[in-house]
């Protein structure tokens, strides 16, 4: 089953707003621990987990085990997105007589585990598991674990169980945020190597330092080692765990406390503690303000094109762009399907194929069995019908659903009722054809157009910019409304893609970091500018920010 990436990620987003919402209305709770495991969560949620929300207590649903039980907001508000209850429940979060308590509570239909006494869900987990396998069940246990609270011997004792009695039915992540209650886990009780005088807020960075995953190696589990936040990742290794036979799989996730949010990232404050609800609406814009970069390889060496893949890999792009050519449509040819079922063992990161090429229709299931996880078709060569079948065909396959535009096309109106469900909209800054060309300045004025048609029809896919890219326009861009950018010349075409990567993303930070100062601004006036600089309080980030209010005139 292909990735579903763009639908995964939309649950994850809801997820957060609820998260939000939740502890916001409830004026306490634990957001930071919410966040780190969020996509986590969501991928599990949203692909793996054997549930049925019609029937909590069905015998062979698969068992997921929030052993810290303190990121209880992360937990319901996933429960919610799947349907075990209404969204708005969630605003009773910690009230007397709800069903949704500052921990999880077997009160709440769904709920497999009274997390929250610290270090016992895994012993716990591999109790149920092991109950699997004396009912002769296939059911499997789903654990997750906090880094704080592998402090607890108990942790470790249920370790040695789950090794001796070879509980393979049962796989547990670890959520290596770095941060427990009051301050960085290596502080408290280091699980990696001694990190004396080191800025360790910095250190997680520095793969070469974890050691964590060799403790439970030494204790007899399968581990797997991802970075938390790459729905891809997480997905893979689920998949793995679930194939590995005799032993029980660990998968330390490499998380941010508070991801997602900028002055929450990284700090031990954010633990246990609700944001005020006057910056509420400024969060959520921050979270509507995700984006990803997607390089475009047909800017580099067309004739190692595996090269190309790898630059991507070690430029941790968030997808690599694939821009299929038939010589029809375009002018120029460049790949077809085959080149891309070439590839696809290369990389778990996500394919984003955009096809510029005629009658997509006839072509689509080719390109699904080839591995791509969006694909993208054009306005100019479809119609209600054949868009309709492709749209259908691609949710079918768990394939996300993109639609582009030329510079010269507006959105057609038979694509209006398709808006809701469209994954990604790739508005063409370029004529297609090739790469290297020159942004057409025009596209701005366009997306004002778009965004009140797309806004209008209740489109919430995300838009992707594609042709002349470049770090000069990028920010304008993202201001836009795009959140994929598609990056040939100025990513490709440079030597050093990873540092061609990080300027990207540097570039959109700091216009975010823009709009958010403008929403600040717009609902609070000065004196919230001044509160939201202020929670930044993180290494240099406070700094950056008051430069860029300085540089827009509010203060
Ligand atoms: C244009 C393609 C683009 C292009 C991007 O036909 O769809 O993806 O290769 O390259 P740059 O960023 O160089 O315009
Ligand atoms: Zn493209």
């Amino acid at each position: 089953m292909r990735l579903n990436y763009y639908q995964i990620k939309k649950n994850i987003l809801r997820a957060r707003k609820l998260v939000v919402k939740a502890t916001t209305l409830a004026g306490s709770g634990h957001p930071g621990g919410s966040f780190s495991m969020a996509e986590i969560l969501g991928c599990l949620f949203s692909k793996h987990l054997k549930f049925d929300p019609q029937n909590p207590q069905w015998e062979d649903r698969d068992r997921l085990v929030l052993s810290k039980g303190h990121a209880a907001p992360g937990l319901f508000s996933n429960m919610a997105v799947v349907g075990y209850f209404q969204e708005s429940e969630l605003d009773t979060l910690r009230k007397f007589g709800s069903r949704l308590q500052g921990h999880p509570d077997l009160k709440c239909p769904g709920v497999e585990f009274c997390g929250g006494s610290l270090g016992t869900g895994l012993s716990y987990s591999v109790g149920i598991a092991l109950a699997a396998k004396l009912d002769s069940k296939d059911y499997h246990v789903y654990t997750i674990i906090g880094d704080g609270e592998s402090d607890e011997g108990q942790i470790w004792e249920a370790a040695m169980t789950a090794a001796k009695y070879k509980v393979d039915n049962l796989t547990a992540f670890l959520d290596r945020n770095f941060i427990q209650q009051d301050s960085y886990t290596e502080q408290v009780m280091p699980l990696d190597e001694k990190l004396e005088g080191d800025d360790i807020s910095e250190m997680w960075k520095d793969a070469s330092r974890w050691k964590t995953g060799d403790k439970w190696r030494s204790f007899g589990w399968n581990v797997i080692e991802i970075a938390g936040h790459r729905v891809e990742q997480i997905d893979a290794a689920i998949t793995k765990a679930n194939t590995t036979k005799g032993v029980p799989t660990m998968i330390i996730s490499r998380t941010v406390k508070g991801k997602s949010i900028e002055h929450m990232e990284d700090n031990p404050e954010w633990h246990g503690k609700a944001p005020d609800s006057d910056v509420v609406p400024i969060i959520n814009l921050e979270l509507d303000s995700q984006f990803m970069i997607a390089p475009s390889i047909i800017a580099g060496d067309m004739t190692h094109l595996e090269n190309e893949i790898k630059r991507c890999i070690s430029g941790r792009a968030n997808y690599i762009h694939l821009d299929v050519m038939d010589g029809q449509f375009v002018p120029n040819k460049t790949f077809d399907h085959t080149k891309i079922k070439e590839l696809r063992p290369l990389t778990i990161i996500p394919f984003d194929s955009h096809l510029m090429i005629n009658e997509p229709v006839k072509h689509v299931r080719d390109y699904i069995d080839a591995g791509s996880d969006i694909i993208t078709v054009h306005a100019e060569v479809t119609d209600e019908f054949s868009f309709g079948e492709i749209h259908d065909l691609l949710k079918q396959n768990q394939v996300s659903v993109g639609f582009a535009i030329n510079p010269d096309t507006e959105l057609p109106e038979w694509s209006y009722k398709f808006l809701p469900t469209i994954d990604q909209l790739i508005v063409m800054s370029v004529v297609p054809g090739k790469s290297g060309q020159k942004y057409i300045e025009g596209t701005h004025a366009k997306m004002a157009r778009l965004n009140s048609v797309l806004k209008e029809h209740h489109f919430s896919g995300y838009i992707e910019a594609d042709g002349g890219v470049n770090l000069e326009n990028i920010g304008s861009i993202f201001a836009d409304g795009a959140r994929v950018f598609v990056g040939g010349g100025a990513i490709i075409g440079q030597q050093d893609v990873r540092i061609a990567i990080r300027d990207f993303r540097d570039m959109v930070l700091k216009s975010r970091r823009r709009i958010l100062l403008d929403k600040a601004y717009e609902i609070g006036g000065i004196d919230l500018v001044n509160k939201w600089i202020g929670l930044h309080v993180v290494g240099e980030k406070q700094e950056q920010i008051k430069k860029i209010a300085q540089e827009a005139g509010y203060i």
